[in-house]
């Protein structure tokens, strides 16, 4: 191939050198441009065959070029030309247009019928009732906060996941808090701390992983002070304590070094450029006895606000464990967020996000029905995360046992994500998922505020309009009876946990 290669290329030198004789070489201007490209590729060919790391581009020179380019623009191809309306990865087109069309307040029906195949075995469906009735979105808002807490939260059914100003570019940030802001929703900061980004005056979740951001000594340590300090601000509505997130349980956060610009580096307090790797557990506690101490710890030093933590569901028995020892001492979270294995993630080994932890279904299921068991389930509120953006993923959550809803990729959608699957490499070309300010600037932050609060108002709407028909008038009427094929979603979890909570309690 490289002999090919090199061989046209010296038989296009000459024909354009014939060429040009031929048509005296004054008037044959063209061919100088010819004879710079040829140069060009020549050079490039040379290149390519000394080069030791590609064997593709040595065995052939230039052309092996192409292979990169089209693999560069593979989720493009796909998303463009292969995929079909159901079946684009993670989220199919059916879903990102729904997501898009909320966003921007215009006509989100349907039409012709379903496409989805009603008689298969994933199909889980609302059973409605004959006496539907009317309610008002903005009722739809539930109370988190337990006995031990002084200033409750009332949420909304539907809020803006963990995504870190790091993960996320600063437009990007200031669009959701500024959305939640006129929405009357919360934003979770996600474990890279509160920036100056999320300061626009939307209800904060202020997230604390176990690279204790915003909240840590020299040494990476948790610093109560600098905690009090910012949980005390009128902004931060609660706090939650970062366990472990679905799509990579057990590894802890990851900020891809070109990721970690100075401006990043400074807030957290890390050097810039470095590939940042939070450690996969918290160093404040080690056994449930800690975590239930530490939990009420950071209750007291927020004057009382709501606190919670976030898992992933892998070994029951420690959640098991963890619910004992809140009986022990008398003291629980006001919230537990249970992220699905299915959930997002900004950088991720593949194998975590493929093949560690438990989906949403049965670890909801699992959640509740423990907490059931040890009398907790009224004390405290559960949050639901993994794949949750239309309507009915809201409701089919809540009926399996959440309270309410939090979404991440459903909110990316909202400002402009287009799935093209390059959160971790800093070329996100929507500006959501960068921080390369060519990219961020594209990202209007006035515009995509306001399309996260339609995302947000439109599916609380569709919540209302789907409860209504089931003949509910608040969401916490709802039950596994309400959901087609509730029956079988249980034994889908006796089967992942054989009598769990009987036998372990
Ligand atoms: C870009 C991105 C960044 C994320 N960063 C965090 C984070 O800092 N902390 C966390 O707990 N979860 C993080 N997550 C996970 C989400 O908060 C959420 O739990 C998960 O994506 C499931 O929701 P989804 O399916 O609606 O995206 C991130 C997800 C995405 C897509």
């Amino acid at each position: 191939m490289r002999k090919l290669f090199f061989f046209s290329i010296l038989f296009l030198f000459a024909f354009t050198l014939f060429l040009m004789w031929l048509y005296s070489f004054r008037e044959f201007r063209l061919g100088y441009l010819v004879l710079g490209v040829l140069g060009l590729l020549t050079a490039l060919g040379i290149y390519d065959s000394f080069q030791k790391k590609h064997a593709i581009l040595k065995n052939f020179p230039v052309v092996g070029h192409f292979r990169y380019i089209l693999e560069s623009i593979s989720p493009e191809i796909q998303q463009y030309f292969i995929e079909s309306n159901t079946d684009g990865k993670p989220f199919s087109r059916n879903i990102r247009s729904l997501a898009y069309r909320r966003a921007k307040s215009v006509n989100d029906t349907h039409p012709f019928g379903t496409q989805s195949d009603i008689g298969g075995e994933d199909y889980v469906a609302l059973r409605h009732s004959i006496y539907a009735v009317h309610l008002k979105p903005e009722d739809l808002r539930v109370t988190i906060g337990s006995d031990f807490c002084k200033q409750p939260y009332s949420a909304s059914i539907f809020n803006i996941s963990a995504m870190s100003f790091g993960s996320l570019s600063s437009n990007a940030i200031k669009a959701l808090n500024l959305g939640a802001k006129k929405g009357k929703f919360y934003h979770n900061t996600g474990e890279g701390g509160i920036s100056p980004y999320h300061l626009e005056g939307g209800d904060l979740c202020w997230q604390i992983g176990t690279g204790y951001f915003g909240c840590r000594d020299d040494k990476g340590n948790f610093d109560p002070d600098k905690f009090q300090e910012k949980a005390n601000w009128d902004q931060v509505k609660m706090i939650e304590i970062k366990i472990s997130q679905g799509a990579k349980p057990g590894h802890g956060g990851v900020l891809p070094g070109v990721k970690n610009t100075p401006e990043i580096a400074a807030i957290r307090g890390l050097k810039a450029g470095e590939t940042v790797l939070s450690p996969p557990s918290h160093s404040k506690f080690s056994n449930p006895k800690e975590l239930i101490q530490f939990l009420a710890k950071l209750r007291d030093l927020s004057g009382g606000k709501p606190v919670g933590f976030k898992l992933c569901i892998g070994r029951t028995e420690e959640f098991i464990e963890i619910c004992k020892e809140m009986i022990a001492q008398n003291n629980w979270p006001d919230f537990i967020t249970v992220d699905g294995a299915e959930g997002g993630t900004g950088a991720a080994p593949l194998e975590f996000s493929d093949s560690v932890g438990l989906p949403l279904e049965p670890a909801l299921i699992f959640v509740r029905a423990t907490l059931d068991k040890f009398n907790l389930r009224d004390k405290i509120r559960i949050i639901a995360s993994g794949k949750i953006i239309s309507a009915f993923s809201i409701i089919k959550n809540i009926a399996l046992g959440a309270d309410l809803c939090n979404s991440a990729r459903g909110f990316m959608f909202s400002i402009g994500c287009i799935q093209a699957l390059r959160c971790n490499t800093n070329e996100c070309p929507t500006g959501v998922a960068t921080q390369r300010k060519g990219l961020v600037k594209g990202l209007v932050v006035s515009d995509k505020s306001e399309r996260v609060f339609n995302f947000h108002s439109n599916t609380v709407k569709a919540v209302s309009e789907l409860l209504g028909a089931a003949g509910h008038r608040h969401t916490g009427e709802l039950s596994v009876h309400d959901l087609v094929k509730g029956d079988e979603m249980i034994k889908l979890a006796n089967r992942y946990f054989p009598d769990t909570v009987n036998t372990q309690v």
